[in-house]
């Protein structure tokens, strides 16, 4: 049994591949690598749903021959949407960010930005540390019912107007770990 598979029956379509995403990562990656080439930078990856994508797109800068260095990764816990399909509108500081970012070039790690209010929030509290720069990078952007005015540096791809789950994002905890990205059934949120 392939990883997810006790998942499919949930499953209404196959966004994105395995191959596609790990396309896109390169293609941060490479961005990312072009704007802080042999430069100290900092990541810090969205938990949880940031998981994979904040180990992989790290995995893609060591890659690159003349890219940031050196690389400091940490993480920030923060969550809105509870068991819900729908966020709260309220933003959750669940870990804290532990490195010391001041005077640090940093870039934010997210794996999806729909209403904006994560990525806000934590750019307001990275900025509230004085960093050397600030950007935020996400995989997937859903431009469709924002409320915050953020701004994304770096975009993998941009989603539908659906919930998506699979290569970190989660609904109630299960389907992170679908190596692709897919859209639920609806009924899968009535059960
Ligand atoms: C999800 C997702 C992003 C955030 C984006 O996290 O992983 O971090 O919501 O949504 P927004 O732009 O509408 O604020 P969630 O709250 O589900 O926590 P999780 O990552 O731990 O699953």
């Amino acid at each position: 049994m392939s990883p997810g598979n006790e998942y499919e029956a949930d499953i209404e379509e196959m966004l994105y591949s395995a191959q596609e995403i790990a396309q896109a990562i390169e293609n941060l990656a490479a961005a990312i690598g072009r704007d802080y080439a042999r430069q100290p930078l900092v990541l810090i990856g969205v938990l949880k749903g940031a998981l994979c994508l904040t180990a992989d797109l790290t995995r893609a800068l060591i890659r690159l021959p003349a890219g940031p260095s050196p690389i400091t990764v940490d993480f920030a816990g923060v969550s809105s949407y509870g068991t819900s399909s729908r966020s709260s509108g309220r933003v959750c500081l669940e870990k804290n960010i532990e490195v010391n970012i001041s005077g640090q070039n940093v870039v934010i790690v997210e794996d999806i930005i729909d209403n904006g209010l994560t990525l806000a929030h934590l750019q307001t509290l990275c900025r509230s540390r004085h960093p050397k720069s600030l950007r935020s990078c996400v995989l997937l952007d859903k431009p469709y019912n924002r409320r915050a005015d953020v701004t994304v540096h770096y975009v993998g791809l941009t989603v539908p107007d659906a919930f998506i789950v699979g290569y970190g994002l989660d609904y109630q905890e299960k389907y992170r770990n679908l190596p692709y990205l897919a859209k639920l059934r609806p009924q899968v949120f009535s059960e």
